[in-house]
């Protein structure tokens, strides 16, 4: 069984939340991050304490699973060595001998130019830019990664093969996409579940699941003109948006234009960058071509009790609330596929599980 996990809209969905929570609930063999590199932060709660996690899939809060990153993900050592650390994986954590490697140049070249796109600044860009010509470093060549290096689609083909269970984290979202994102608004390569397969060496045929994860709004870091932020007309003319506004005013979000203030309430801060992200309305006609491209199987819905506190922790559709409920029921009908999961907050238990049903 192999379930992978992508983003539908321009990241910061809630990926590593739900691969948390699939970690421990569905308790897979192996599980393996996908996508660009360390410009992704994922951040996930777990009893109480808070990670952000750039490398290290945040499938590690199962204790069991071995933790592989694919030979298309390029590898910080830095970060990856220092993560290990952190998550205390080091007996179960992998990387596929032809990771390519971000280097200081490459961070370097990334501040100093990528300020156009509103790039993170982790040298993806750029790292993957020498790859294309086949001269960035691979993981192989790094001696303080040689206690970690593996041939990653052979132990992930070999877990299938034996019937175990696979779970791929992807990274960034559809709209970054280098293929069918916002160009060239867009991060260094294509982000569909179609190249997660490829980034770990799984072949087309053997997935069976694929969660395409969505915020119940729409939030986006970086430059990109074509994501318009809510403005004061929009906010005021939508009743959802009218009473976030009051909300976050009579939180004490007094400064900047609408957005900004309910951006300020809502948390929307950018897990690598500490940037604040533009807020949107769910763009339905995105989700609709997202999910397409991606094949989903399941669609996954996270952030609803930011506009909707009452169900903040809610683990029944019972107890979402109507309004809440209402807004599921909105998101569904658009996409016309039902959603299976639902996240009602920042920890990896607070999720409504309706797959099967
Ligand atoms: P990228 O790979 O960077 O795109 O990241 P991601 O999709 O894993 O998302 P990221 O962790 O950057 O952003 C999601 C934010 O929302 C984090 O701060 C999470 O802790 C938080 N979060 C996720 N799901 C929920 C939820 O249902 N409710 C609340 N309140 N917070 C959530
Ligand atoms: P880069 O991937 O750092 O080159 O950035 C290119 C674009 O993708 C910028 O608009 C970034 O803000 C955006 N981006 C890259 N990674 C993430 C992510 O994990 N979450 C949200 N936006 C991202
Ligand atoms: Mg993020």
């Amino acid at each position: 069984m192999v379930s992978i996990v992508v983003g539908g809209h321009y990241g910061d969905e809630g990926k590593g939340k739900m691969v948390a929570y699939l970690a421990v609930k569905d308790d897979p063999d192996v599980i393996c991050r996908a996508g660009v590199g360390t410009n992704a932060g994922h951040t996930i709660h777990v009893d109480g304490k808070k990670y952000g996690l750039r490398m290290i899939t945040c499938g590690f809060v199962n204790p069991k699973p071995d933790l592989m990153v694919g030979a298309g993900v390029l590898v910080d050592p830095e970060v990856f060595l220092n993560e290990i650390e952190v998550t205390d994986c080091g007996d179960r954590a992998y990387v596929d001998r032809r990771c390519a490697i971000i280097e200081k140049k490459h961070k370097d070249a990334d501040r100093a130019g990528g300020g156009k796109i509103g790039t993170t600044g982790s040298g993806c860009g750029p790292a993957n830019a020498d790859r294309v010509n086949r001269v960035a470093k691979l993981a192989q060549e790094i001696d303080e990664l040689k206690d970690y290096v593996v041939d990653v689609p052979m132990k992930v083909n070999e877990a299938i093969d034996s019937g175990k269970e696979v779970l791929v984290e992807a990274s960034q979202g559809f709209g970054l996409s280098l293929y069918y994102g916002n160009y060239p608004y867009v991060t260094s390569k294509d982000t569909s579940a179609s190249t997660a397969c490829a980034d770990v060496g799984i072949g087309p045929t053997r997935v069976d699941e694929v969660y395409v994860i969505y915020k119940a709004y729409m939030s986006r870091v970086g430059k990109d003109p074509y994501v318009k932020p809510l403005t004061d007309e929009d906010v005021a003319e939508d009743e959802l948006w009218t009473t976030m506004l009051s909300r976050a005013e009579e939180n004490g979000f007094l400064e900047g234009s609408s957005n900004e203030k309910i951006a300020a309430y809502l948390g929307e801060v950018g897990t690598v960058t500490g940037r604040p992200r533009k807020i949107a309305a769910f763009d339905m006609e995105l989700a609709k071509y997202s999910s397409k491209v991606n094949g989903a199987t399941q669609v996954c819905l996270t952030c609803l009790d930011k506009l909707f506190p009452k169900c903040y922790g809610a683990t029944t559709l019972e107890k979402l609330g109507g309004e809440a409920l209402a807004h599921v029921k909105k998101i569904e009908g658009g996409l016309g596929i039902p959603v299976s999961l639902i996240s009602t907050g920042p920890d990896a238990k607070h999720v409504v599980d309706l797959r099967g049903q």
